[in-house]
Formats: structure tokens, sequence, C-alpha cells
């Protein structure tokens, strides 16, 4: 039995979305990730021990039992959804591209931005040269746990060198030693771009005789992820470096078919990757092949937004078709939003989809998407991990309906 300080309990909850239907570490898809199943009415509370969730029910049997804790939060109506989980930000680089914006406005396409001196080159210049990484890591972290997130996927791939990108792995290694909450889970992206003054072919080949051995030796990256991307890596380079690096226990995580259908789905799906990103100009038939696969479809909604294209995921076909799907931020020098309410809020108000799907993809699905084994994360369910959001309105609804302002009370999170 815990010490009585170490736990909480909560009561008087508005409504209180949990996830909690089925096998906890399978995705939802389809209807049920929007059931009214998936949300307990106004009056319920919760008890924590020892950051874990250890008992859900009415407030009055909360009370009945746990009354005499000393940490008791009323939460007066207000509504309770899982932490946010995060599952794709590039979280770690220096510099600003800020000045894109009027290049892409005067008609400059991604490729175009790269090959005039801006674009992921651009970043990696200013990020090698950095002396201030651990202190931007430790702001961006707190920024994402003040918009609810509770646990973040985070990729190096603003390095390009063995070394470099060691770095930054390393920071991310520190970040999570100076504090356990919350879980970062670091991917290596070598295979982001071709750094400057180096044929493709030969950096692929630095990437498999140096650069993931190296990885792979230190141990500090749980993913490997690709630009699989018609004018950065082809798919042959991307089948390459992912076998190898799933021979060495790395799980696949990629970004495909964000400009143009390049197979890149299809290729995930083949792969088993864990997660295929961007996914916009995909096949239908590669979408089911990955369905079948067990591929989720991450898709980054804030990237078309900033990017002024019309050009979005087929969201919804995803949950008529019952295809599992996640969202997330992208954080990255051209989608600068750590903001996962602003992701939802994108999906739910330009392609109508339900606020409570679209969370379940922020929470649950996320989370079966990183290593959801050991510690349930995305769900409020008994051995659950406590991550939790407190917010404003008595509604879950609410959680994506007010972009430009919070719409959260708290984020609770426990060491
Ligand atoms: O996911 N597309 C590749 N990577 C990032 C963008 C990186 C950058 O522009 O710096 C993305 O959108
Ligand atoms: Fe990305």
């Amino acid at each position: 039995m815990a010490q009585v300080d170490d736990m909480h309990i909560f009561v008087n909850a508005g409504a209180m979305a949990h996830f909690s239907t089925g096998d906890l570490t399978t995705p939802l898809v389809g209807l049920a990730m929007s059931s009214t199943e998936q949300i307990h009415p106004p009056g319920y509370g919760l008890v924590v021990e020892s950051g874990v969730i250890r008992k859900i029910a009415h407030s009055e049997e909360i009370l009945d039992e746990f009354g005499t804790v000393s940490n008791v939060h009323d939460l007066c109506g207000r509504a309770i959804i899982p932490g946010f989980v995060d599952a794709h930000t590039h979280l770690l680089w220096d510099g600003d591209r800020s000045n894109e914006i009027r290049m892409r406005q005067q008609g400059m396409s991604y490729a175009e931005i790269a090959a005039a001196g801006g674009g992921i080159r651009h970043t990696v210049s200013h990020t090698r040269a950095s002396q201030n990484l651990e202190e931007i890591g430790i702001e961006r972290r707190e920024i994402s746990i003040e918009n609810g997130t509770t646990a973040l996927e985070v990729k190096s791939g603003y390095g390009l060198d063995t070394e470099s990108e060691l770095r930054l792995l390393q920071i991310y290694d520190d970040l999570q030693s100076q504090l356990k909450n919350p879980r970062l889970y670091p991917t290596w992206m070598g295979a982001h771009d071709i750094p400057h003054g180096i044929k493709r072919e030969s950096y692929v080949e630095q990437i498999l005789s140096e650069q993931l051995p190296a990885i792979l030796e230190q141990g500090i990256a749980t993913s490997a992820d690709v630009f699989c991307e018609p004018g950065w890596f082809t798919i042959e380079d991307t089948e390459e470096i992912c076998r190898e690096a799933s021979k060495g226990g790395l799980s696949i995580r990629l970004h495909v078919d964000e400009f143009t259908n390049g197979d890149g789905l299809e290729l995930a799906a083949e792969l088993g990757a864990v997660t295929a990103d961007h996914a916009i100009h995909s096949s239908d038939d590669a979408r089911a092949a990955a369905a079948k696969a067990g591929t989720l479809q991450g898709f980054l909604p804030g990237t078309p937004y900033v990017m002024g294209s019309d050009a979005w995921p087929p969201i919804q076909q995803c949950i008529d078709e019952e295809w599992p799907w996640t969202l997330a931020t992208d954080f990255n020098p051209n989608c600068q939003s750590l903001s996962i309410p602003m992701a939802g809020s994108l999906v739910t108000h330009r392609l109508k989809i339900d606020p409570i799907a679209s969370l379940a993809a922020v929470t649950r699905n996320a989370a079966c998407g990183l290593n959801n084994q050991n510690r349930l994360q995305g769900v409020i369910a008994v051995g659950a991990q406590a991550n939790l959001i407190e917010l404003k309105s008595s509604l879950v609804e609410s959680w994506c309906q007010s972009p430009g302002h919070s719409p959260i009370e708290k984020t609770w999170i426990f060491d």
C-alpha cells in the first residue's frame, strides 16, 4: 500500500472520456471511436495511487471509501479526458524559418524553397551550430505540457551526420533523465534529408555503414523514420534503411506520400511499420493494406494548414472503412505548433470529423503507436498511467473548440 500522500482523489467531474472499451492495447476504429460508450456522464471521480489509476466510480462512492485522503481535488463539474499523446514531433532544432511563409506565398514549393537554401538543410546548419539545444528542448516540453501533452514521440533529423544525430538523441535522453513524465519516445531520423555536398547514394551508404550502427550501439532510439518522398529518399532507400533498422530492433515510423503518391504507404504496410504519417496522397488500396498490416495512418493536419494546401487527408473515409488512424502536431520549423487541440480543431472544423473520434485519435490510438505495453497511456482505465487533462468546460467536445486559446484548466501528470 502506497503512502496516503501518494494518493490523489478527483471528484465531481463533468463528462469523462475514458476510451476504455475492448483491448486497450489496440486502436479504436470506425464508430467505436465516437460511441457514447466511451464517455461517463457527469458525477464520476477517480483515485490515483503512485501515478496509476486505481479506481473509477461515482464521486459519492469514492468519497465514502477514500474521503480521508488529504489530496482531494474537486473538479466542480469540469470535464476529464486522457492526456494527449503527440505521436509525431520534430522537437529539437534551432534557427528560424519564419521567412519561408513569404516564399510560399510567392508561389515557391517546399522543394523549391529547399533548393534555394531554405528547408530542412537550413535548419540543420543552425542546429549543428547551436549551443542551446537542451534549453530549447526544456522550453518546448513545457509548452507541450501546458497544451495537455503527457507523452511525446521526438525525432532527430536535423543533424544528418553521425555525431550530430547522436547529439540530438542524447539530449532527448538527458531530458528524460531529468523528468520521468512526460515520457519521450525517441526516433532516429537520419534519413530526413540529404546533407549539403554529398550525393544521395553516398549518404544512404553512410547511414547504413556508420550512422545506424552507432545509433544502435548507443541504444538511444526506439524507432527509425525516413522521409520517403520523391526528391528525398526513394522507396528502395527507405526499404533498405528500414530493414536494417528493424534488424537492429527499432520499430518503423515513416513520412509517406506527403506531396504526391510515391507508394510510401504500401511500403510501410509491407515493412509492418507501426505508423505511416502524412499519408495525404496514398491510394485506397494502400490504406486498406496498411489497416490489414496493423499500420496506423498518422495524420498531421497542421502541415497542409501552414503550407496553404487544399490537400487534406481522407479522415472520414478512414472512419467509414474502419482503418486505424491517429493525429499529431508534426511540430517542426514549418509548422510551429505544439498544440494537439489545434490539430483537433483543424480536422473538426475543416473536415467535419467528430470531435470525440479525433480525441480518440490523439489519446488511445496515438498511445497504441508508441510502446503502450508496459504502462497503458491514452485511456482512463484502472491500471493505466494517470495522465489526465482537466478541461475548463464541463463538455468533452470542448477539447478542440477554442483555437487560439487553451481549453485546458490543468494538465495532471504524476511522477
Ligand atoms: O514532417 N516532411 C518532412 N519533415 C517535416 C518537415 C521538416 C521541415 O520542413 O523542416 C514534416 O513536415
Ligand atoms: Fe514530420
